[in-house]
């Protein structure tokens, strides 16, 4: 038995606690029959000392002491404990003893010293238990003393009896209680080792598996139920995490495969300027479209182990939207796509990380160029709006499916895939921007129609006091 199982140690205080219980009722059962007892005889003993004062009363002046006595005889013979009771006068002179009580030496009390207080006491006389009451009566003027006595072996016999009842029973009952305090306690516990060997059995390989739920609406459903949650929120990461790496493994291949298929190319035999030029040209762009991939993956991944957090201050968008704009505009006239920038002259501050919301806004004027064809144009505008900043950019371009849309944020989600890879994407920028809006407390969503174009909207927390003066956030935006 392992002791220090839950199971064991319930029936141990189980047993503890029931133990104290039985103990205190057995111990105030007996007492309480003793005292009731007693009570009882002590009632009779004070109504036969007043049955002979009254006789006393009645008889004494008229019969001498002899008749008296004779009287006594016959009287305490007819009472029901016998012949067990003495008298005698303030000079310690007997009017009556009784053989036994006589033969015992039963110690004479003179009126004066029991008048303060009649008493009751235990005495054993002649091998039997006897309870002794005295009490002084005054008859016409004259004091005595009366003690009157009542074996007491029949109650002491029955208390015994009782207490070895109490005894037996008590450990008796005790032992049944336990066992059956362990039984139910097993029983209770029972789902508990059940959880445990379920819980044992899943790994990374079945993280599918749940626990069985049992319907009993008490803490050991709450706790599967929880488990469950658990596992489903590990079975989510664990995914998200293989199906990461696969993908980023597949994106890696394809340009590392492209890099070395150009150079073997080239080597295999002696070639012109020309072609090597060619060649270490598509190695290049090749090289650079895969730091850039292997930086996003960085960006991504950091957070995702917990150990990048962004470093925020109080910041003016103003002047950053302003930089990233004039970014923006290069980009769309190099192909060909008209630019509109416009923005709320007041500042607009929010608590953010600069080069994170400058890459956010990059992201979304990188998609809408790359997304839009020739003659398109590209609008990116922000204002304040009760407490928000919102920030707009839309195009003109092909748009996104309806059945796209909800997965654009998604990681290496691309809508149409020829199309972006052709367009050197990997689908990692929208997950970027989703992370960075999110650590800024804030929202993106999209809007597309096919064929028409897309805005994307982002809302920041405005920052509600203006920029302290000297700030280092504000220092740095200025450049
Ligand atoms: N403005 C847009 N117009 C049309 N489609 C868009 C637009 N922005 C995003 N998309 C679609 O959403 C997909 C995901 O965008 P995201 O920026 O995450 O990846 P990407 O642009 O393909 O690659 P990357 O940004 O990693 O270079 C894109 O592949 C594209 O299909
Ligand atoms: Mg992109």
């Amino acid at each position: 038995m392992n002791t220090r199982s839950i199971r064991f140690r319930l029936t141990v205080w189980y047993t503890a606690v029931l133990g104290f219980a039985l103990l205190a009722f057995a111990a105030g059962t007996w007492l309480a029959m003793r005292h009731s007892l007693y009570a009882a005889v002590d009632d009779s003993l004070r109504d036969r000392a007043e049955g002979v004062r009254r006789f006393m009363y009645a008889q004494i002046e008229a019969l001498s002491i002899e008749e008296i006595r004779d009287e006594f005889k016959e009287h305490s013979v007819l009472g029901p404990a016998g012949d067990l009771f003495q008298v005698c006068d303030a000079k310690g002179a007997w009017l009556y003893r009784s053989a036994a009580l006589e033969s015992a030496q039963v110690p004479i009390l003179l009126p004066k010293d029991v008048s303060a207080k009649p008493h009751f006491e235990n005495r054993l006389i002649q091998n039997t238990p006897l309870r002794l009451f005295s009490r002084e009566v005054v008859v016409r003027g004259k004091p005595y003393t009366v003690q009157i006595a009542a074996p007491m072996h029949e109650i002491d016999e029955a208390l015994e009896d009782v207490r070895w009842i109490l005894l037996f029973l008590a450990p008796a009952l005790l032992a049944v209680a336990s066992l059956g305090g362990y039984w139910l306690s097993g029983r209770a516990l029972n789902p508990v080792d059940a959880i445990t060997r379920a819980a044992r059995s899943i790994n990374a390989q079945s993280l599918s598996h749940r626990l069985e739920i049992p319907k009993t609406g008490d803490e050991l459903q709450r706790l599967s139920e929880t488990l469950n949650e658990m596992l489903d929120r590990l079975e989510d990461s664990f995914h998200r995490v293989t199906r990461f790496t696969a993908d980023a493994s597949h994106e890696l291949r394809t340009p590392v495969a492209l890099i070395r298929t150009t150079s073997e190319l080239a080597l295999r035999r002696t070639r012109s300027a020309e072609e090597y030029e060619t060649a270490l040209r598509q190695v290049l762009s090749e090289s650079e479209r895969t730091s850039a991939l292997i930086e996003n993956l960085l960006t991504l991944a950091r957070p995702d182990s917990g150990s990048e957090s962004l470093d925020k201050r109080p910041l003016d968008l103003l002047q950053l939207l302003r930089e990233t704009a004039s970014q923006g505009e290069t980009l769309a006239l190099g192909r060909g796509i008209r630019f509109a920038f416009e923005a709320d002259s007041a500042p607009l501050i929010i608590l953010g990380d600069g080069p994170a919301v400058r890459r956010l806004i990059l992201i979304l004027l990188d998609n809408a160029v790359k997304y839009t064809p020739e003659g398109g144009e590209v609008a990116l505008r922000a204002a304040g709006d009760q407490g928000f900043v919102r920030i707009e950019v839309r195009d003109t371009g092909v748009g996104i499916a309806q059945t796209d849309l909800p997965h654009i944020f998604e990681r290496f989600y691309r809508a149409d895939a020829a199309r972006s890879r052709q367009s050197g994407g990997a689908g990692l920028g929208l997950a970027i921007a989703k992370w960075i809006v999110e650590q800024h407390g804030g929202h993106i969503e999209a809007e597309s129609e096919l064929g028409r174009g897309s805005t994307f909207r982002v809302r920041l927390l405005q920052a509600s006091s203006a920029l302290p003066t000297g700030h280092p956030g504000s220092a740095g935006l200025s450049t």
